[in-house]
């Protein structure tokens, strides 16, 4: 193992390290080294080595890239990644008790933010964060989405500046990080507390799908994301045909344009390049996220227009049934409505 050694003066501005000896006595090193020896030593210590694993993201400067990048020289490099995506992708149950932990505190957060009325966006964005960390997580996983009204149809909106009008939907997307695995989560509610006729049929339509395809993550379903994505997709032209909706299979992207979920672990998108034609099998932890945005636009019915909805959840996939690990938040609307009333 190469690492930084020790160094007082270093540390004094730039924060404490283990050090060399803690990467044997601590980490269990067979052998450690200071990182800085890294280009003379690799060569004597991997001259027998056929096959090197290794990252090809590796900041040109650091010496361990400037070996590992030097042209044609002996032995054969191979990319890291896949062999790390296959052992992170299945977790373990302790890794899925810190995702849980992190689900159910950020789940429970989410839900007290509904209980309360929100004029700005950037007061739900800070209550998000204090309420994640004072409540046991480490800190917020990432920037959440905290958007009103038509900007909640921004996938990325993070600048959570604006200002909520009553009538609009509160859209935030947002989930705290527990010893260092994440949990991911959005939902959807009304800024006054109570759904309108057109913002209750939007919704009920996308947890309608949103149910249905949370109840496909388990081994026996044999399953993959991308199988799970076009079970969506159906459901949800079939849910927005019957509130009225011209749309069909080759129209629903305008309206659903993202995927339905992605792999989550220690980070939000956790093992990019592991294929979403995995079937998923036992300890795969994934989010199961429809959203429907509807644009301004006279090809949709006029009541929804401007509206965006997505209810996401983290769920690890189990045998015969889903372990949903954000089930904190809640999502019908009954329980949304009678948060309020409380
Ligand atoms: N929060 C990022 C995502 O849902 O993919
Ligand atoms: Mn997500
Ligand atoms: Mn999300």
């Amino acid at each position: 193992m190469f690492v930084k050694r020790k160094d007082p003066r270093e540390e004094q501005w730039s924060g404490y390290r283990n050090g060399v000896q803690a990467a044997e006595d601590v980490f269990n090193a067979d052998e450690a080294f200071d990182v800085s020896q890294a280009e003379t030593l690799l060569p004597k210590l991997l001259w027998a080595a056929k096959l090197i694993y290794t990252e090809t993201q590796t900041p040109p400067g650091n010496p361990i890239y400037n070996f590992f990048a030097r042209a044609n020289s002996e032995p054969a490099k191979t990319p890291l990644f896949p062999v790390m995506n296959k052992l992170r992708a299945i977790k373990s149950n302790a890794e899925v008790t810190n995702m849980r932990r992190a689900g159910q505190i950020s789940g429970r957060v989410i839900t007290n933010a509904m209980r309360k009325a929100w004029t700005k966006e950037k007061d739900l964005h800070a209550f998000l964060d204090y309420e994640f960390t004072i409540n046991g997580c480490d800190g917020p996983a990432y920037i959440p989405v905290v958007a009103g009204g038509e900007r909640g149809s921004c996938i990325h909106y993070t600048v959570n500046n604006n200002t909520f009008k009553d009538g609009e939907f509160i859209m935030v997307d947002a989930g705290g990080e527990y010893g260092t695995y994440i949990t991911d989560i959005s939902r959807t509610w009304p800024v006054n507390g109570k759904f309108s006729p057109a913002q209750r049929d939007l919704y009920e339509a996308v947890l309608n799908v949103q149910r249905t395809s949370v109840a496909l993550c388990r081994e026996s379903a044999n399953l993959s994301l991308d199988d799970i994505h076009g079970v969506t997709t159906r459901g949800l032209v079939d849910q927005l045909k019957l509130i009225g909706f011209d749309v069909n299979m080759s129209n629903i992207s305008q309206l659903f344009p993202h995927h339905v979920g992605h792999y989550i672990g220690l980070d939000v998108h956790d093992c990019p390049g592991y294929s979403r034609r995995e079937k998923l099998s036992r300890g795969h932890c994934v989010t199961i996220e429809p959203g429907v945005y509807v644009p301004n636009d006279e090809r949709w019915p006029a009541h929804f227009r401007g509206l965006g909805v997505r209810i996401e959840d983290s769920v690890c996939v189990d045998d015969d049934s889903p372990y949903v690990l954000s089930t904190e938040a809640v999502k019908e609307i009954n329980d949304i409505e009678a948060l309020r009333d409380s």
